[in-house]
Order: structure tokens, then sequence, then C-alpha cells
């Protein structure tokens, strides 16, 4: 059980005693006040009445409100101070000292696992996370970097919370445009180049290529032909296409770490080719396809008002749609899983409805399978030119992080400059990223990503490092048996408070799948930390004092600490 809630319990326990209300429905009630004087709690006195089995008249509830005299029913315990009424609401006072003391022990005995250790384990549950999923030979674009934040911050909640957790990269590996690229590179194609850059050298080929095959029928029918061979399994024709695969793949490794993301399996629409069959056995068998008119084969949704979903065209080639289909058994027979999250933007939700609906139809169960969307990027590009590519914008990142460290007053006097400028810019890219509703598009705007005194990655990296210098400063052993009367200030309590929330704010943004819901509590809990940190002086302090404010310092930063490893962020402990 966690801080707050023990608390809150200890409220409601009396409460529903004299309410017609339930413990749990009062739970359901309590607010967190603005401030401290009143109370720590609030409760609205109509939510109370309107719950009650039969509910009263307006004059009635006024009169109730009068009546009431909360504060002699209630009897204060070792955790309420005091209940009182104020108006239309009723509050009550934590005993503060022991508030800090129950929170700051229990971050002391859960450390890394503060914020989720409440949470009962999810035992033996697979769960299997599509995510990043870009496009061989076509840019990596905004929609890509989205997929790739986000996926790796589901990833990281549901592995805190104990899932077993495969994250795969389903690649855009396969198809026609396969053919082409391999027709373009005999052309243009340069074995150097292709491996010291094989992201932008395939793409200024298949952009040559492509433009070529417009123009001149001749070359798309080359293209068809190589991808027949490749799909008939021509040891030469895969050869060369499994090059351009796998030196992709690397250098997507190398930019995949920068961000600090990972993937258990590399796959992609080249991997489900055995499964095709099975796929459309099981369609079949189950009765969905239809024959369209012009000779392709589609599955009729309109009774889920889902309209129609072709899943064959008319020369017997399989789609995106098929390759989806044919992947979910090819992954219900390797990583049998309890469910599968799809990290794509919404501009894919209609596709992934058709998508699980027909999958269910055409295995007979109701599969845990889920879209997670996320709206655009706006306005993402760099000094280079059109086509934007994830490894400029993370040097353009770079760039402004450095010329920031460069002006900035504190001239750094870090050996490792460059990391941690790498690791700051990587810190602002994520957070600019997951601080609205994924639903949200945003604008994408370096100067606001960067200042390291907004509500930006920046400046939470900042926070940290700043909590870390204090306890280096110190040189104070963190211990959990202090007297926690001391941490009476304002400031102090407050940031219990804010530390004490953490454990919630785990639950909702698990429950949600949004990442805001932490980034926008880790800015909280920072400045918070940062007025404490103002105020209370740690260094050359009563040594009493400083020993119970550093193990509030350390909290904060722990609490801290686990909501970036949530974000998939490594904290910088020197800046
Ligand atoms: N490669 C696709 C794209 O760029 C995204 C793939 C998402 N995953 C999936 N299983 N469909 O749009």
């Amino acid at each position: 059980m966690t801080a707050l809630l023990r608390f809150k319990q200890s409220i409601a326990k009396q409460l529903s005693k004299q309410t017609e209300c339930s413990a749990h429905e009062l739970l359901t009630f309590m607010r967190a006040t603005k401030s401290r004087k009143d109370g720590h709690i609030s409760i609205s006195l109509p939510k109370l009445n309107t719950s009650l089995a039969t509910p009263v008249a307006a004059e009635q509830l006024d009169a109730c409100r009068q009546d009431t005299n909360w504060e002699c029913q209630f009897v204060p315990d070792e955790y309420i101070q005091q209940a009182s009424q104020k108006g239309s609401s009723l509050y009550f006072k934590f005993d503060e000292a022991n508030f800090v003391k129950h929170v700051l022990q229990q971050v002391y005995q859960d450390k890394e696992a503060y914020g989720w250790s409440h949470i009962a384990k999810a035992k033996d549950k697979t769960v299997l996370i599509d995510y990043s999923s870009p496009n061989i030979a076509k840019p990596f674009h905004a929609g890509h970097l989205r997929s790739t934040i986000i996926g790796s911050f589901t990833k990281r909640i549901h592995e805190a919370l104990g899932y077993h957790v495969i994250g795969i990269n389903y690649l855009g590996d396969w198809g026609k445009q396969y053919g082409l690229l391999a027709v373009g590179f005999e052309k243009y194609g340069d074995q150097a180049k292709l491996r010291s850059d094989p992201i932008h050298h395939l793409y200024q080929v298949y952009v040559k290529i492509n433009a070529e095959a417009k123009l001149d029928n001749e070359i798309d029918k080359q293209a068809n032909d190589y991808f027949k061979k490749m799909e008939q399994g021509d040891p030469d024709a895969l050869k060369q296409w499994k090059q351009f695969r796998d030196l992709s793949i690397q250098s997507y490794a190398a930019i995949y770490k920068r961000l600090n993301v990972h993937f258990d399996v590399y796959s992609g629409e080249s991997q489900v080719n055995p499964y095709i069959a099975q796929a459309h056995a099981l369609l079949s068998s189950s009765r969905l396809l239809e024959r369209t008119e012009d000779g392709a084969l589609a599955v009729d949704l309109e009774k889920y008002n889902l309209g129609t979903a072709v899943v064959q065209r008319a020369d017997g080639t399989s789609l995106y749609i098929t390759r989806d289909l044919a992947s979910i058994l090819m992954r219900r027979e390797k990583y049998p899983f309890q469910k599968a999250i799809y990290v794509v933007g919404s501009e894919q939700a209609g596709y992934f409805k058709q998508l699980f609906q027909i999958s269910n139809l055409m295995t007979h169960t109701n599969q845990d399978l889920q879209h997670v969307g996320f709206g655009r990027i706006k306005g993402m590009s760099t000094r280079k030119g059109t086509a934007v590519f994830l490894q400029d914008i993370l040097d353009t990142a770079k760039d402004k992080i450095v010329q920031y460290m460069k002006q900035s007053e504190e001239k750094s006097q870090l050996s490792d400059m460059d990391t941690v400028a790498d690791q700051l810019a990587m810190s602002a890219i994520l957070i600019q990223d997951m601080k609205s509703k994924r639903s949200k598009d945003y604008e994408f705007s370096w100067d606001r990503m960067t200042d390291a005194r907004g509500d930006t990655g920046v400046f939470l990296q900042y926070a940290h490092a700043r909590a870390c210098g204090i306890e280096r400063k110190s040189g104070i052993t963190i211990d959990p048996h202090c007297d926690f009367s001391i941490l009476k200030e304002k400031e102090a309590v407050q940031l219990a408070q804010s530390i004490a929330q953490f454990p919630d704010i785990v639950e909702s943004a698990f429950a949600t799948l949004e990442p805001c819901t932490i980034v926008n509590y880790l800015f909280k809990l920072s400045h918070a930390t940062s007025a404490a940190s103002a105020t209370l002086r740690v260094k050359g302090t009563d040594p009493d004092v400083a020993k119970a404010r550093m193990l509030l310092f350390w909290s904060a930063r722990a609490t801290l600490r686990n909501g970036l490893h949530l974000l998939g962020i490594k904290p910088i402990e020197h800046m």
C-alpha cells in the first residue's frame, strides 16, 4: 500500500461509518488540496449527499451542510490530526511528521521500484510491442520517431509492472519497391557508400530510380521481375536484398542506441511469408473471402461498420494487411502472448480496426490487440534539406545543446561534454514528444525544446544533476531513521506530498499509456524540489536537520530518476 493510500484509508474508514458511502467510494471523492492551511485532503459535501441512497432535496442538502459538525464526529488518529468543514467541503489534516515519515521510508525501502512496487506484479504475462517499424530505403519520418519514443515508454512501463515484454521492430522490408531498389542499385549503387551510410545511400538510389521508372516502363518491368525472383527465393536476388536489410538495421541500431531504445526482435514484412498461406486458408475456411469485380479477394466488414478490406490483389500478391494478418499467426506461434500492442500513428487507426477484426474472425478468438495511436509532428526539418533523416535531427539537437553549453554562464568543466550534450539533446527530443497527450499534433521547435528554464528535458536533467550535487556536497549517508518532525517547513511538506503522488501517477499512466502523465508530474516534482532546495540548506546545518533534509532530497531525486527511467531517459549526474 502507498503512503498516501494509508492516510486516505484512515479517513475513509471513519467516514464510511457515518455516511452511506463505502470506503472505496469515499476514496474516489478525495482530492489533494492546493494549500495545506485547511488540510491536505478535501471531499466535497454534495458528493457525499448525492451518493446517499435516496437523493436529498436541495434545501435539505443545505441544511445538512450546516448541521454537519464533522469535526466532533471525527476522532483524530495517528494519521489524521483534524477534520473540519469549510463551505461545502470537508478538510482533513494529516499528521505531517507521520506522513513525511511514511512517504520517505517507502521511497527508501522501494528504491529503484518506488512508484510501482505497490502494484501486483503481472506474473507470466507476455506482451508484444510493435514499434518504430520504419521502411527500408525510405526516410525514417516523424511518425517513426514518435512510434519509437512512445513504444519505448510502453515497453518500459510494462516491464516495470512485471510483464514479460517482447519489443518488435516490424520493418517495411518487403514488396515491389525492393525490386525497384535492386534495379536502381545496379545502375547507381556504390558498395563503399552503401557500407558507410546505407540509409542515405539507399534513399538516394531509390529516389533516382523511382523518378526514372515513372518515365520508363521497362524499369518497372525489371523491378517486377526482380521482386518475383525474390518471392521465388532466388539466392542471388535475396543476397542483395539481405545486404540492404542488414546494413540498414545496423545503422538504425546505432541511432536507437543514442535514443536509449532497445528491440528484442528485428522482424518485418519479409519474415511472414511462410504464414501467408496459413492466413489465406483460415480466411477461406472461415468463409470470410469474397471475390471483387476486378478479381481481388476482400473481407466484408460492413457488419462492423469497417468497410471492406482487400487481402489479396487480383494478381495474387499480398498487401500490407495480409502480411500483418500473417504476422499475428507467426507471433501467436513464436511468442504466445496475452496482449499485443501496435504503436503506430493515428492515421492508421481505421486500418488497425480492420486488422484486429479480421484477425479475431479468422482465428475464432478474442485476442487482446491494441492500437496505441498518436498525432503528427509538424514542421520537423533540418538545415540539410527536405527529406528528414533521424540522424540529422539528433545531430542538430546536439549542436544546439553544445552551443547552449558554450554560452552558458556556468561554463561546463566537463571532460565528457560531448556525451552529456548528446544525452541532453536526446532528453530534449524525448520530452518534447511526450509532454502532450499522444493524440495531439505538435509543432517541432528547436528553441522551445532546448530551453533549460522552460518545461523541457534539459530542465529535468538539470534538476536531477543539481539534486545529485546536493548529495555529493553534503557527504551525508542516507539514513531512513531520522527525526521527521524537523521537516515541517511548507516547502518540505509540499515536496513530500509531491513525492507521495508518484505511485498514483504511474498507475494512471499505465492505464492510459499516456507518457505525458509522467512528464507533467516530473515537472511539478522538479519545481517542488527546487523550491525546497532554495530554502532548506543541507550543508553546514545542524547534523540532525541535515540528515532529515538529505533524506528528503534523496527521495525526490530517486522519484525523478524512476520517472525518467520509465520515459527511457538516462539521468545525468554531473553537468
Ligand atoms: N512500416 C509501417 C509504416 O511505416 C509501420 C508498421 C507498423 N506495424 C505494423 N505491424 N503494421 O507505416
